[in-house]
């Protein structure tokens, strides 16, 4: 069995996460048991929702345990089997981890799954066509639930989930407005991604200016909202939203240090009459079949060509997905562990 190296979580973080939270350490791995598959990962995704589980506190989730190799969604070749359902050589898709290597209980419901390589290239099962992009359908579809005609915002809207939303809401007809941090986010945005207006939430100190640019770019209101990131963001799209607006709550992950996210203006809500609902998408498994097959059209057809930013190596993990809660990731962050 080969040697493997894995990023563990070493201690909790107090405050802001710091490379000091992990270690990285070699293991040997053990022999396959009947029904399990060993998985050589060629890709690891970053997501901020790993910010989470390295507390100790109440979150949906359970924490992370320390010791162990950090949670985490990946990609890879099948190299030994004793399941029948898969062979060496096939491409499967599992929770392997912050690791080179994983063993999978293959017959646990769901533990892991094949992935057809064929039209679109494996690492956007871990972004447009996996988790990100389903949690951005499950908003949009199942949460804002658009009319014809409606405008919709997304804030983080370079990033995985955001710009899935992009694609699916411009892909609908909405008129979709992205919120993103920098001139490059924004360009690519509008240029590459097609949404029709994209604002620079750092160009702006305060909610009420960043409002009054919203107000430029969603010029009959705010219909459906996408938040990512909370805080100063949420509380300029509740001032420009429309009466009976819908906003899906998929992050907020400007706390996700433990920064204080007050809400400016919570009479918004009843003047406006807004729904406001929050959700976490492993919740709604139901979903991912439909979801899936639209977005997995998008890319194969080359309709939706999502940017990736991707580092090299697991020792690289630990930085990349600081540089993630830092907004230093271009599109999908991703390490190539191959
Ligand atoms: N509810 C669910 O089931 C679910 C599932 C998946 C993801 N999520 C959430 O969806 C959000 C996006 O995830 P993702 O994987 O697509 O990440 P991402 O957008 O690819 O990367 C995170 C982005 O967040 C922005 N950001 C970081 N810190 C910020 C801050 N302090 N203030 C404002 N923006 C900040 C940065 O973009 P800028 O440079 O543009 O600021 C950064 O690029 C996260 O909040 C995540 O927790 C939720």
């Amino acid at each position: 069995m080969p040697t493997n190296h894995i990023v563990v979580l070493d201690n909790r973080p107090e405050g802001e996460a710091s490379a000091s939270n992990f270690k990285l350490i070699t293991a040997e791995t053990p022999a396959l048991q009947e029904g399990q598959v060993l998985v050589k990962h060629h890709y690891l995704s970053l997501d901020p929702y790993m910010r989470g589980r390295m507390n100790a506190g109440k979150n949906y989730a359970q924490p992370q345990p320390l010791g162990e190799a950090m949670i985490g969604g990946t990609v890879g070749e099948v190299v030994d089997s004793k399941h029948a359902k898969f062979t060496v050589g096939q491409t499967v898709l599992c929770m392997g981890g912050w690791q080179e290597y994983s063993v999978i209980n293959a017959g646990v419901a769901g533990a892991l799954k094949h992935v057809n390589a064929e039209k679109i290239s494996i690492s956007h099962y871990l972004g447009a066509v996996g988790m990100p992009g389903v949690t951005a359908w499950y908003g949009l579809v199942k949460i804002i639930q658009a009319k014809p005609g409606a405008t919709v915002t997304v804030s983080a809207a370079s990033g995985a989930v955001g710009s899935a939303f992009g694609a699916l809401a411009k892909a609908r007809g909405f008129r979709v407005v992205g919120i993103a941090g920098g001139k490059a986010k924004c360009d690519y945005v509008v240029n590459e991604l097609g949404f029709d207006a994209c604002v620079d939430y750092k160009e702006h100190t305060d909610y009420i200016s960043l409002s009054k640019a919203l107000r430029e770019a969603c010029p009959n209101g705010i219909d459906g909202h996408f938040e990512n990131v909370g805080g100063m963001v949420l509380d300029a799209v509740m001032l420009r939203a429309n009466d009976f607006s819908r906003i899906a709550v998929c992050g907020m992950i400007a706390g996700y240090n433990g920064e204080p996210l007050p809400m400016t203006n919570p009479t918004l809500i009843l003047k406006s009459r807004m729904t406001i609902e929050g959700f976490i998408v492993s919740e709604h498994m139901e979903v991912w079949p439909e979801a899936l097959a639209e977005l997995a059209e998008l890319i194969a057809s080359g309709k939706f060509n999502p940017r990736q930013t991707i580092a090299q190596g697991l020792a690289a993990a630990p930085e990349a997905f600081l540089g993630l809660l830092k907004g230093q990731n271009f599109g999908k962050q991703l390490v190539k562990l191959i």
